[in-house]
């Protein structure tokens, strides 16, 4: 969650925590603001369509600015972002009651104006070029693990990324899945609620088309999407992922009361705020620590319920041990339900339910087919 979104303490507290915790706080879209330093937590920065904190003035990314920045020894890793659940095909909004002086000078785009990040990058337009470009961020940044994060909108593009990879001969160091029913600071409610695949079919696409392209074991799936509790975490490794974020979650710690006033600035309890005043209403020593506690306490639970499972390390969860309710009297596993490919299935023969979406898909272009309109 960027900075502008949150405010100055937020950033101070998620990062504060992270540093305590020993985990690590991604910047958001939004740009380095000197919050995100202050405390020394490990970064992950977020890449986005505007470029904001390495662009060049015509809206473009800068090399050298990002060579220069990303050199810093708290950024740990980049992250590309290609879209998000909760307004996928839609790039980010930044209020201009929020573009203060400090935002406009952290961003680079004008104060006092709408800050709207485009659709998509200007920097590639097809999957052979997302993937050169992702290597290219990972060369400049002196060999930092760098990746990507979207929200998957067809199956196709998911495969037509894959054969990218194939192409070029080389991998993200992972790719963050999130779920259509991810939050934000601003978007329109019908993308919110009715465009993207939700975390369960997104990441179990991108997990069997990396399984099936025999590249899995070579890229890391982080998953968010409503990951809040312990069991969150377990059910999506089950599903596919080796690791999982959070962002609501995160907020409610740093103190977030869901007053959904993000948009006008007036968050009551300076959270989602850039109005100083408010801001501090948000204590960062305390908040800092409910962030760390909340981390510590989510994963030690996911740790106990792996134990009760008989799990003895995250790599043994399998699907026949998460089951669903199918009908009043039944429940099956996903091992059941679910199809799951072989390591190389896709390279050696391509199974009858892939074929079409395999066939459509090119490592020279996105979209071969529209993401859907999902009916809640
Ligand atoms: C206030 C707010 C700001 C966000 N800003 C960004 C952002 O800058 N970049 C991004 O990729 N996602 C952003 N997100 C989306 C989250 O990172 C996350 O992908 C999504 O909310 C799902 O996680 P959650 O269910 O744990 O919130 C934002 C979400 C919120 C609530």
């Amino acid at each position: 969650m960027s900075f502008g979104a949150l405010s100055p303490n937020a950033i101070r507290a998620l990062n504060k925590g992270a540093k305590m915790g020993g985990f690590a706080h991604d910047t958001g879209e939004g740009g380095l603001s000197p919050y995100h330093l202050e405390h020394g937590g490990d970064l992950i920065w977020e890449i986005g369509t505007g470029y904001f904190s390495t662009r060049t003035k015509d809206g473009d990314f800068d090399p050298d600015q990002f060579a220069d920045k990303v050199a810093h020894d708290q950024i740990k890793c980049v992250s590309l972002k290609l879209s998000q659940g909760a307004k996928p095909g839609v790039g980010g909004v930044l209020p201009a009651a929020k573009v203060t002086k400090e935002i406009a000078e952290i961003r680079e785009v004008p104060q006092g104006q709408k800050c709207v990040s485009p659709s998509s990058h200007k920097v590639f337009r097809t999957p052979v070029k997302l993937i050169e470009f992702v290597a290219r961020l990972r060369e400049l940044s002196g060999g930092k693990p760098t990746g990507f994060k979207l929200c998957v909108g067809s199956r196709a593009d998911v495969l037509a990324i894959c054969k990218a990879m194939l192409q070029v001969g080389t991998t993200p160091d992972f790719i963050v899945v999130d779920g259509s029913e991810g939050g934000t600071g601003a978007a329109m409610l019908e993308f919110e609620d009715h465009v993207g695949m939700p975390l369960t079919d997104g990441l179990m696409t991108v997990h069997n088309a990396l399984v099936g392209v025999g590249l899995r074991d070579r890229i890391k799936i982080g998953a968010s999407g409503k990951v809040a509790a312990s069991n969150d975490i377990v059910k999506r490794i089950i599903q596919g992922a080796d690791y999982t974020n959070a962002a609501r979650a995160m907020m409610m710690a740093a103190g977030c009361i869901q007053a959904q006033l993000c948009h006008t600035d007036k968050c009551p309890v300076g959270v989602a705020t850039q109005d100083r005043r408010r801001g501090r209403a948000l204590d960062v020593g305390d908040k800092s620590e409910r962030v760390q506690r909340y981390q510590e306490a989510t994963v030690q639970g996911a740790l106990q319920l792996m134990a009760a499972m008989g799990v003895t390390d995250p790599g043994q969860l399998q699907p026949h041990m998460l089951r669903r309710v199918v009908s009043e009297t039944e429940t099956r596993s996903y091992a059941e339900i679910h199809e799951w490919l072989a390591p190389g299935q896709l390279l050696d023969e391509v199974p009858q339910t892939w074929r079409a979406d395999w066939e459509l898909a090119s490592a020279d272009t996105f979209h071969p087919v529209r993401p859907t309109i999902r009916r809640s």
